[in-house]
C-alpha cells in the first residue's frame, strides 16, 4: 500500500490541481487500528435500533431474503450477493434499471467507498462510479496512493433512480441488507462513505447532514467509517476539495 511517489508523480499532480491543495501528500506514520471483531454471521438489525415511530430515522430492515446465504470468505460471498442483486424486485427500481450495479473491487480490499447510487453510465455499464464522478473518485484513490483494483467500490442503492433522482427512504430500506451483507463478508479496515446517502443509511439517521458530518468518525458493526464529499458534490464545488482531501488523509492515516 506504499506510496509510488515517482510512478504517480503525474497523477498526484493532477489531483494536487483537482483537489485544490498545494503539496504532495505525506503518508501520516499513524498505526492501524486494531482489527474489528469478527461480526455475527447473521445481518445486523437497522443500524439505529430504529422504529418507524420516528420519521428521521430508518424503519427496521427486513433482510430475511438474504437469510440463507452462507457465511463464508468475501470472494465466495460477494458473487452470491451480487447474484441476488441481479434478480431483486423489491422495489420500483428494477423496472427502469437496465443494469444492476452491485459494486466491484477487490475481495480483501482494506478500503470500501460507498456511494449514493448508479447513474446513467453506472446503469448502461452495470460498474459503480464510471461517469465523471467515477473519475475524480479514481484520482482521489491514486492520490492516496491506491489502485481502483485494491478497494472495493459500492453503492447504498444498486439501481439507477430515474433521472438520477435522490433515492426515496423505501428504496434505501429496501436495498441496504446488499451493501450490510457486502460489508459483512468484506470486513473492510475503514469505511469512506461519499455524500449524505451512505452515511445516513449506515447510521441510520436521516436527518444527518453531510456538511457537518464529514471527517468524524462513525462505526458500523465496529468497522470505522469516514464520511466525507461526494465527487459529484466536488465537480460541482471545487472549493470543497480541500476539505475532502483532508478527509482522505485521515482515510489514509486509519490504513496505517
Ligand atoms: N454516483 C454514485 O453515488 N455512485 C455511482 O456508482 C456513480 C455515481
Amino acid at each position: 500500500m506504499g506510496l509510488d511517489l515517482y510512478g504517480n508523480l503525474g497523477e498526484l499532480l493532477r489531483l494536487d490541481h483537482d483537489l485544490g491543495v498545494s503539496m504532495l501528500p505525506r503518508i501520516p506514520a499513524a498505526q492501524p487500528p486494531p482489527a474489528p471483531a469478527r461480526a455475527p454471521a447473521t445481518v445486523a438489525p437497522s443500524p439505529a435500533g430504529a422504529t418507524p415511530r420516528d420519521p428521521a430515522t430508518l424503519p427496521p430492515l427486513d433482510d430475511r431474503h438474504l437469510a440463507d446465504l452462507a457465511d463464508g470468505p468475501a470472494a465466495e460471498q460477494l458473487p452470491q450477493i451480487a447474484q441476488r442483486i441481479a434478480g431483486c424486485q423489491r422495489c420500483g427500481l428494477c423496472q427502469t434499471r437496465r443494469n444492476t450495479v452491485p459494486g466491484e473491487g477487490a475481495s480483501d480490499a482494506a478500503l470500501l467507498f460507498v456511494g449514493e447510487g448508479p447513474g446513467a453510465e453506472e446503469d448502461a455499464s452495470g460498474r459503480p462510479f464510471v461517469g465523471k464522478a467515477g473519475q475524480l473518485l479514481d484520482r482521489m484513490i491514486v492520490a492516496m496512493g491506491l489502485r481502483r483494483e485494491a478497494v472495493y467500490i459500492a453503492n447504498v442503492i444498486k439501481c439507477r433512480p430515474p433521472d438520477n433522482r435522490t433515492p426515496e427512504t423505501s428504496e434505501i430500506v429496501a436495498c441496504l441488507p446488499y451493501l450490510q451483507r457486502q460489508i459483512l463478508a468484506l470486513r473492510p479496515r475503514v469505511i469512506c462513505t461519499l455524500g449524505a446517502i451512505p452515511l445516513q443509511a449506515l447510521t441510520g439517521d436521516l436527518r444527518r447532514g453531510i456538511t457537518r458530518a464529514r471527517g468524524t468518525v462513525f462505526t458500523w458493526q465496529g468497522i470505522p467509517c469516514l464520511p466525507t464529499f461526494h465527487p459529484s458534490y466536488l465537480l460541482r464545488n471545487p472549493d470543497a476539495k480541500k476539505t475532502a482531501w483532508k478527509d482522505l488523509q485521515a482515510v489514509m492515516a486509519m490504513l496505517g
